[in-house]
């Protein structure tokens, strides 16, 4: 049988066949809103119902900085979980070099990943040609997001660009609303930060700061100074604020944008609202704009449990499969990581999405060319750049550094 439709019942059984009802599966992650862990239990009761036991470790911490540092922590200290979140890129790469995960390369050549994964895909996840993780969709970090009653209240067109956003951002300020919803934690307002740098210079300004390190030149200069211009449209209890209560305020109309993964589209599909009809959605770098690969991917550290191997396996092949990618990813917000699998049904932000994958817009993202280290530091630049009035000279130079580190 085709790999691509093997059915949800005949991975079940294999798992039961493995002996996984004897198994146990500790999964860390982190995904504890709403639409999150809507979507998480989708695995967990798959797993369930082949008779594993699922013990579910949520670790709270939207964009996974605390959950990535338990699991480090366990698994370096010998308590491993079976399985563990990331995202694409080098967040795991020092565990891997540290022997600590098991590679997935013979149910990756069964399963025939290397076909069903677009080639930047493939390249963001294999770590020295192997497989140490299993994909399971993609996200892409700049969308933003806006409530369209709330617009048509206010008279204001409906954006597909950044531009186009402070004007209707005005007309929401002019019915007292707050225009923008951020959540002040430092990894959100990178976001924005990066979403801005798109909108700015594309695909070749966003290369230039990442791979190339360097931040001179009047795009990035101009970037801070947009970036600047949205504090404008922040209300004040944005500080430490939650993601996904900056997503609830635009569901429930409290304020008109967001700039957030479409992670946050897993938020309005709890709220049972619909894109296109109650929400709208565009990329902050407009409609022809790269995709920077996002998303998430499971790894498995090496374990002295007998059989811990043969169960871990059998959740990877569960996590990809077919059936499993149209459940999981219509609750997270995400697109299937594979290529096969029917996604005429998805809804219109998942089809821009889809679109650009088809015609290859993908951009390695800042995961991918940034060691975590380095990440942190520009992020951290970038927060202090947000909440002080920083000179912008003073703020290009410790991006500089940051990146450089
Ligand atoms: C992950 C998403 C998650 C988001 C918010 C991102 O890093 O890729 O799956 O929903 O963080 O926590």
């Amino acid at each position: 049988m085709n790999p691509c439709c093997k059915s949800a019942a005949a991975i079940l059984l294999a798992l039961v066949a493995a002996g996984a009802h004897a198994q146990r599966a500790e999964v860390i992650h982190w995904w504890t809103s709403g639409g999150e862990a809507a979507a998480i239990k989708e695995f967990a009761a798959a797993y369930t119902k082949a008779g594993g036991t699922w013990v579910d470790t949520p670790i709270a911490g939207g964009g996974g900085a605390q959950a990535r540092t338990v699991m480090a922590n366990r698994t370096m200290g010998g308590d491993p979980p079976t399985a563990a979140q990331y995202n694409y890129g080098r967040q795991y790469e020092e565990i891997i070099k540290e022997g600590l995960l098991i590679d997935l390369n013979d149910i990756a050549t069964k399963g025939n990943w290397d076909k069903l994964l677009p080639e930047k895909i493939r390249n963001a996840v294999k770590v020295n040609g192997k497989y140490y993780a299993v994909p399971i969709n993609l996200h892409n970090e700049n969308w933003v997001w806006f409530n369209k009653g709330l617009l048509a209240k206010a008279g204001a067109k409906e954006p597909t660009t950044l531009d186009e956003m402070f004007v209707a951002m005005d007309k929401l300020k002019g019915i007292g609303v707050t225009p923008l919803a951020i959540g002040g934690q430092g990894w959100q307002e990178a976001i924005a930060f990066r979403g801005v740098l798109l909108a700015t210079g594309g695909q070749e300004l966003y290369n230039k700061t990442f791979k190339d390190k360097d931040t001179s030149g009047p795009g990035f200069r101009k970037t801070l100074e947009t970036f600047r211009r949205l504090k404008g449209y922040v209300d004040a209890g944005s500080p430490g604020r939650d993601w996904n209560l900056a997503t609830a305020m635009v569901i429930q109309g409290k304020a008109g944008f967001q700039m957030m993964g479409d992670w946050a589209k897993g938020e309005f599909v709890n709220a049972n609202q619909a894109a296109g009809k109650d929400y709208g959605c565009f990329m902050a770098g407009g409609p022809k704009m790269p995709y920077a690969i996002g998303g998430d991917v499971f790894v498995f550290p090496k374990s002295k449990k007998k059989d811990a191997e043969v169960a871990q396996k059998k959740l990877a092949e569960l996590m990809i499969s077919a059936p499993m990618q149209v459940a999981f990813n219509n609750r997270k917000g995400s697109i299937p990581i594979r290529t096969d699998v029917d996604t005429s049904k998805m809804d219109v932000c998942a089809q821009a999405g889809l679109q650009a994958v088809k015609e290859g817009r993908l951009l390695a993202s800042d995961n991918e060319l940034l060691t975590p280290d380095a990440k942190g530091a520009f992020e951290d630049a970038v927060s202090k750049f947000w909440n002080s009035g920083q000179p912008i000279d003073d703020a290009i130079k410790s991006m500089a550094s940051a990146l450089k580190r």
